[in-house]
């Protein structure tokens, strides 16, 4: 019975030893959770999602072991000795570097004492812990206090972290015969082989894909296992330890064996991948990705926004009814360039319906001066008849109107192309006084060419042509100073959409007819206006001087009064020194009877042709003839022109508007 439960017991230490022989070779691809051969200790976890084994648990300050839970036991008779070789990788979290990890040999598991950082959870300041150890580490920080030869080295460490031997992490590299750098802070996996024969102990390092190196980074030849661990019973494992920095130290796989011989091979296609932040850390990670999305929203928004400021800058309106213009339409893109964007450089002026801005365009091979005019106008009411009528003058020819080349329109904008004038429109000449003054037979020359346009316009064209804004700054000069007439039909534009029965005048101040504003515009309202021009350019100023005494303020009335007082000449622009009395007497008075206050009184402009030629005699008139010389059917009163003067002193007289005639003659009539 005794030697029965005797022979038991033999045979179940026998079992103990066998199995305890048995596992004193193992091999790791990777981890399990459910294997309880490997003893975790502090922050060390295995992962359940890629079987990595992490040495710390990205918490500061911290220490992580993760060891065979058996120990490792030689016989007497057996040698001391031991091959491993694992993969593990160091992955930083931040910018900075951290604190490495160690394998280690110790003597018991107990570590009481032992510290983190620099210390690898395995040594303190004044050596080892409550435990005897032999370690090597791969450390990624310099430490002075423990004579840390860089921030990148691979050191044997006996009872301290003082290395006893210390090298620049690196492989022998067979293939290329030598030296090759290692970065163990990478984050790509390492493999580390540690082989203790008697009192050898060689460590080698080397990337994933490489072989063992023939020869080994470190090699000590004076290490007594039996006396650092204080005995032939020892425990195997890692350490890792974090500082204020961490640093994720991960064990991929581990092979372990006492001797080099029975070492089993790590299948490195099953080892895990190592997890790098990037996709772990997914909140980061979709931070980044939202971030890397806004700003391709932003650079898509941006080019989006020049393509639409493009399209915007040159938009234009353009409709089916305009295609058999097609050749007269300039691209707003075109004139944009020619005016270089209707830059303020190239600005000439404000003329009556709009700015007018100088253009360059390319014509074939040379380039062409041209005036470039903006119209603003509301609504589309009419555009089309409009621009028909636009295009229909272009077929007007005569070397005395200025030639409309083109036009373009935008949305609440229509461009009028036409040739330039290089000298500019006449009323410059006349009332800018620090222009040079024309003489009398310029001016002269200048009247008849505006005649000869205007009887054309009312005659020859192919169907009449009323210009309804005849006034010395719609007269251009060419480069010969010969006169142009400019901008006819351009009223049309305004006396369209509006209300019928709101029955606005539209001209400007002083040319207009009395009869504007009830019977519309005709022929004869232009000879008026024609007429106005006619005293204009003779006296040099312009029809209504607000600032006048009340008897010289209106032009027409003036010359009237000066006529019936016998002293007709007086009226004669003072800057002009010499002049054919004649001519200017007969302009004047051609002037005055263009201007009689009744339509049908009124000469054609044929007519006026011949008269200012001297082909024709004067029709008998005389001063105080109806309509000669007066605003208002009626005697002049006093009491009737204050009314006007005061609303027209607000404006000076030179720019088109619109004003119901009423105002002005509405009491008289
Ligand atoms: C890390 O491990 C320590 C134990 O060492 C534990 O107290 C702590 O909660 C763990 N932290 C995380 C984030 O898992
Ligand atoms: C290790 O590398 C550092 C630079 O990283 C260098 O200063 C040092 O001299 C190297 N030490 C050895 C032993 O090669
Ligand atoms: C250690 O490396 C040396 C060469 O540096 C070699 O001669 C020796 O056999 C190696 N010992 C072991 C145990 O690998
Ligand atoms: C190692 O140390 C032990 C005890 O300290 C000693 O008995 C043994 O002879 C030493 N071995 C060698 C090879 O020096
Ligand atoms: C993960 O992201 C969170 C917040 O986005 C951050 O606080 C944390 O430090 C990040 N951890 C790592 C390992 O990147």
């Amino acid at each position: 019975m005794i030697r029965g439960s005797l022979l038991g017991i033999i045979w179940m230490i026998c079992c103990v030893c066998t199995s305890l022989q048995q596992e004193t070779t193992f091999v790791y691809n990777g981890f399990d959770q459910g294997d309880h051969r490997i003893h975790l200790d502090g922050g060390a976890r295995i992962l359940r999602k890629n079987d990595v084994l992490q040495l710390t648990n990205e918490t500061t300050t911290q220490i992580g072991r993760a060891f065979f839970e058996q120990p490792i036991e030689f016989k007497p008779s057996e040698p001391v000795s031991f091959s491993t070789h694992f993969v593990c990788a160091l992955v930083r979290v931040g910018d900075v570097s951290g604190h490495g990890m160690a394998f280690f040999v110790s003597h018991s598991t107990d570590f009481v004492g032992a510290e983190p950082t620099r210390f690898f959870g395995l040594f303190n300041a004044n050596g080892a812990a409550s435990t005897r150890v032999l370690a090597v580490e791969l450390d990624i920080s310099k430490a002075p206090d423990v004579l840390d030869i860089s921030d990148n080295h691979v050191g044997i460490d006996v009872n301290s972290a003082k290395s006893v031997k210390a090298e620049n992490a690196s492989y022998f590299s067979d293939r290329e015969g030598r030296k090759v750098d290692m970065n163990l802070l990478s984050g790509d996996p390492i493999q580390v082989w540690v082989d203790y024969v008697g009192t050898t102990l060689n460590v080698s390092i080397a990337p994933l894909e490489n072989q063992k190196p023939s020869r080994p980074l470190l090699s000590s030849p004076s290490i007594n296992l039996t006396e650092i661990v204080q005995g032939r019973r020892m425990f195997v494992g890692f350490s890792g330890a974090t500082g204020s920095i961490m640093v994720n130290q991960y064990l991929l796989g581990w092979s372990f064996s006492k001797s080099m011989a029975s070492l089993q091979k790590i299948d490195i296609s099953k080892l895990p991948k190592v997890p790098h932040p990037s996709n772990k850390n997914k909140s980061s990670s979709t931070v980044r990705n939202a971030l890397l999305g806004l700003i391709a929203f932003l650079v898509l928004g941006l080019v989006f926004g020049a393509y639409m400021y493009r399209r915007n800058l040159y938009a234009e309106v353009r409709e089916e009814w305009e295609k058999e213009y097609g050749p007269l339409r300039y691209s707003y893109k075109s004139l944009y360039k020619a005016t270089k964007g209707f830059s303020r450089d190239e600005f000439l002026g404000k003329g009556g319906f709009g700015e007018v801005y100088k253009g360059t365009l390319p014509r074939n091979i040379e380039l062409r001066e041209v005036a470039v005019k903006k119209v603003s106008h509301e609504g589309e009411h009419g555009m089309k008849q409009f621009v028909s009528e636009i295009v229909c003058m272009r077929s007007l020819k005569h070397r005395s109107l200025v030639p409309l080349l083109g036009y373009c329109r935008r949305k609440h904008e229509l461009i009028l192309v036409s040739e330039y004038m290089p000298n500019g429109s006449l009323d410059h000449y006349l009332f800018n006084h620090d222009r040079p003054t024309l003489p009398w037979p310029r001016r002269f020359a200048i009247l008849k060419d505006i005649a000869l346009a205007l009887s054309y316009l009312h005659t020859e064209a192919d169907q009449v042509v009323i210009h309804r804004d005849i006034k010395a700054s719609n007269v251009m000069l060419d480069a010969e100073f010969n006169g142009r007439l400019g901008d006819f039909g351009m009223s049309r534009l305004y006396d369209r959409g509006t209300d019928p029965s709101t029955t606005a005048a539209v001209g400007t101040i002083g040319y207009m007819a009395p009869e504007l504003t009830t019977m519309g515009p005709s022929t004869v309202t232009d000879v008026y206006a024609f007429g106005v021009f006619l005293l204009e350019i003779t006296c040099g100023r312009r029809p209504v001087e607000a600032g006048f005494s009340a008897a010289k303020r209106f032009l027409v009335q003036w010359v009237g009064e000066r006529w019936r007082r016998s002293s007709l000449l007086d009226v004669v622009d003072p800057r002009l020194t010499e002049f054919s009395s004649w001519e200017v007497e007969r302009v004047l008075k051609v002037g005055l009877l263009c201007a009689n206050l009744a339509p049908e009184a009124r000469p054609s402009m044929e007519q006026v042709v011949q008269y200012l030629n001297g082909n024709l005699a004067l029709p008998e008139f005389w001063p105080y003839s109806p309509g000669i010389g007066v605003l208002t059917p009626t005697a002049f009163s006093q009491a009737q022109l204050m009314v006007p003067s005061l609303s027209l002193s607000s404006s000076s007289s030179n720019n088109s508007m619109f004003i119901t005639h009423s105002l002005l003659y509405g009491s008289g009539r």
